[in-house]
């Protein structure tokens, strides 16, 4: 199993609908798939993924829920998860702990872990609880948003997990056959070029990707030959890519390892 945060340092620029989009996209392509909503203080993936199957407890474990075919767990699933979550930092670790040691996951080959925004307690606890294969980090196209998308960096660069590139969110919208760059353009291409991590791809602004997410249903099923779906499911290869070039590096440097022994 690969485990694969999705996150950004910055709210609202679509980690959540990518880890969504991004789960369809790899469950269509055979990969069974499941997401831990770590956005305790706002989680999302309940509603985007709608409630098929729901969770459940059997011997101390946490039985996912699921929905679309991907298994997940979140707050919002829990009685009290309906309400504001007024939550201290301890509990919310605790929380998280149970979301990561204590699941019952059905034969899965992808974990994806919908980052909250910032790089604080709840990101370095779940850094310090398990070994993420990689992030993949989401921004939107404009300064302000990759402000703090750089600090995302610097947290998991610092904590040596793999960057296995960057995705452009709300990077155009389409008229037509014209592109309109409503939030600038260029910036995340450059700071790819700089940091000398992918760009695995860039998402437009389509009216088709918030219906999707608000009704709970799949952007990828219902409108498989739009621009935002193709965008999915282009950045699903290139992050499986990504991926197969950062555990064979990885594979590489254990062959080249040896001991010697004294006499
Ligand atoms: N490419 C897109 N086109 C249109 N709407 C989008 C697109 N990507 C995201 N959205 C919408 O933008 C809003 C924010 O997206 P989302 O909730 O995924 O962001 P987030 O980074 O997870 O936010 P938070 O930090 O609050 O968890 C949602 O309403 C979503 O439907
Ligand atoms: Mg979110």
């Amino acid at each position: 199993m690969k485990i694969i945060a999705i996150a950004a340092g910055k709210g609202g620029v679509g980690k959540s609908t990518a880890a969504v989009n991004l789960a369809l996209a790899l469950k269509e392509s055979g990969s069974a798939c499941a997401i831990i909503d770590a956005d305790l203080y706002g989680p999302s993936i309940a509603n985007m993924l709608g409630v098929q199957a729901s969770i459940k407890e059997e011997e101390g474990y946490i039985i996912p829920a699921s929905g679309l075919g991907v298994q997940y767990v979140s707050l919002a699933l829990f009685p009290f998860g309906k309400n504001p979550s007024i939550v201290r930092a301890p509990i919310a670790n605790h929380i998280i702990g149970e979301f990561l040691e204590k699941v019952r996951w059905n034969n899965i080959d992808y974990l994806l872990i919908d980052f909250p925004p910032g790089t604080g307690d709840i990101q370095l606890t779940i850094m310090q609880k398990i070994s993420l294969d990689g992030v993949v980090l989401i921004s939107t196209p404009q300064l302000v948003s990759l402000l703090d998308v750089k600090k995302a960096f610097g947290m998991f660069s610092q904590m040596e997990v793999p960057v296995l590139g960057m995705v452009e969110n709300m990077s155009y919208f389409e008229n037509g056959m014209e592109k309109h760059y409503i939030f600038g353009k260029g910036h995340v291409e450059a700071f790819c070029k700089e940091q000398k991590i992918p760009l695995l791809g860039s998402i437009p602004i389509e009216e088709r990707v918030t219906e999707c997410c608000d009704k709970g249903i799949s952007l990828i099923n219902k409108y498989p030959n739009s621009s935002s779906s193709l965008s999915y499911i282009k950045i699903q290869k290139n992050l499986e890519q990504e991926l197969f070039k950062s555990l064979n590096t990885f594979d590489q440097s254990i062959g080249d390892f040896k001991i010697l022994w004294k006499n």
